[in-house]
């Protein structure tokens, strides 16, 4: 066999941890959800979520990933024991399900970047790149899985060539320029007329607007957000040496992830604020929404805007690449390490076969009736709306779930003392850490998840 490979520093691994978390998931998904579920308070139980549950399961995580070096059956199995395995194969399944839908949305900044190439040469028009076209460009099927083919491809490319060599030097790049051309937006839209309203609507709570199934997106929303609650964490830990802090690590994982949400979110919604029109169109495809307001903000706005707006669609795809890179890297590191299949097998046919589910939720935007119409969980038609649902706010809690009540209960105290403490932990890390992964995260997540099921009937 061949010696596994390993991140070459603790930086390394913070830099690879934080590329699979900070994703879609910051840049698309949050701000459009923080807008369907009105702003204020659902934004003070995201951040909740994140501090009370997302930060020590985070830590959970990795750990089990460093301790075993194993993916995360092998890893569950090794550290909480045999049954655990199924925690760690509910994973490796919803992994690929993500993937599945994911690809779809990362296939668009591609097709971002050659729109922003053609309005920064051939100058931009509101009114044609407004809400329609966004719908008009996901209902065209063969675009839709052109472009997820192209994303998936390059997905296996660097998977196919191993975590230290793709995955790290890819996010060592990406990740501060990235936030530079965040900063640069975010100075630029203090100054638009919207932002004061924008604030507002974010950070004041108004909680008669949140209900049941806003909490439970919120909870769901911190595990996506932070790539938990499927193993992805506890396969990047298991490239880790034994000499880097874990506490360290989750907790810049935590920070760059978060800040980087709230500053996408402030941005967007102070360019919606600011134009009247905008947030009609908005209203009518909030899941485009990171694609219908931006392009004003840059070609109106920022200074430079026509240089930095295919700049910011380009890393925006390589965001979204190093978070399918995680999400692959789950399922074919199960591959490899329990069914003994080689790195470049693995991951063409895992590629292959999520490609294949891609096609289906990349029709079912609109291009395909049946696929885009029905309805499993209220409100959300098709199989992308159902999958990103069924996922994120029900598949990732609930291995959260399990994986706290798991390494909480079930692994010997000493052994997770030994992983958490070093040098530089202080000592009162450890047993907070092990008060919230014991009670309070699984009966955070427990109690939201249960008060859903009992509340409405049907399931959402
Ligand atoms: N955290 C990623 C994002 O926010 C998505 C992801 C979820 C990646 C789970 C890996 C595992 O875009």
């Amino acid at each position: 066999m061949q010696p596994r490979d390993q991140w070459t520093s603790n930086l390394g691994f913070v830099l690879a941890a934080a590329g699979s978390a900070v994703g879609l998931g910051n840049l698309w998904k949050f701000p459009y959800i923080t807008y369907a579920n009105d702003g204020g308070a659902f934004v003070l139980v995201y951040l909740l979520c994140i501090l009370l549950v997302g930060m020590p399961i985070m830590m959970a995580e990795i750990m089990v990933g460093r301790k075993t070096q194993k993916s995360p059956v092998g890893a569950m199995k090794e550290a909480v024991g045999d049954a655990w395995g199924l925690v760690g194969g509910f994973g490796v399944l919803s992994g690929f399900l993500l993937l599945g839908f994911y690809t779809n949305v990362a296939g668009w900044t591609i097709l971002y970047v050659v729109e922003c190439l053609d309005w920064s040469t051939g100058g931009f028009d509101s009114a044609q790149a407004g809400g329609d076209a966004f719908v008009g460009m996901i209902q065209n099927g063969g675009l839709q899985v052109g472009l997820s083919a192209l994303f998936m491809g390059a997905t296996v490319w660097v998977v196919s060539n191993g975590v230290s060599g793709g995955i790290e030097r890819a996010a060592r790049i990406l990740l501060p320029v990235l936030f530079g051309i965040l900063l640069v937006l975010f100075f630029n839209s203090l100054r638009m007329d919207g932002a004061g309203e924008a604030w507002g609507f974010i950070f004041r709570p108004n909680f008669s607007e949140l209900g049941r199934d806003g909490v439970l997106e919120a909870l769901g929303h911190s595990f996506f957000t932070l790539s938990l609650g499927m193993g992805a964490m506890v396969t990047y830990g298991s490239y880790m040496a034994r000499r880097d802090s874990v506490v360290k690590a989750a907790g810049w994982v935590v920070i760059l992830d978060t800040v980087i949400a709230m500053l996408a979110t402030i941005i967007m919604f102070s360019v919606i604020f600011s134009q009247p029109g905008l947030r009609e169109s908005v209203g009518r495809s909030t899941a485009g929404m990171l694609f219908i307001t931006l392009p004003e903000l840059f070609y109106t706005i920022v200074p430079m805007g026509k240089v930095l707006a295919p700049l910011f669609y380009t890393l925006v795809g390589f965001a979204a690449l190093t978070s399918t890179v995680s999400l692959l890297e789950v399922v074919v590191s199960y591959f490899i390490d329990e069914r003994g299949v080689s790195r470049k097998k693995a991951s063409l046919i895992c590629g292959g076969s999520t490609f294949g589910l891609s096609i289906l939720t990349g029709l079912s935007f609109g291009a395909v009736g049946g696929l885009s119409s029905f309805e499993i969980f209220h409100e959300e038609a098709g199989l992308f709306a159902t999958l990103d649902h069924f996922v994120a706010n029900w598949a990732l809690p609930l291995g959260g779930f399990f994986l706290t009540v798991g390494v909480g209960w079930f692994m010997p105290k000493a052994v997770t003392r030994a992983e958490l403490e070093d040098s530089g932990t202080p000592g009162f890390v450890y047993p907070v850490w092990l008060f919230f992964i014991r009670f309070v995260s699984p009966v955070a997540v427990g109690a939201i998840i249960l008060a859903v099921i009992l509340g409405e009937a049907d399931f959402n």
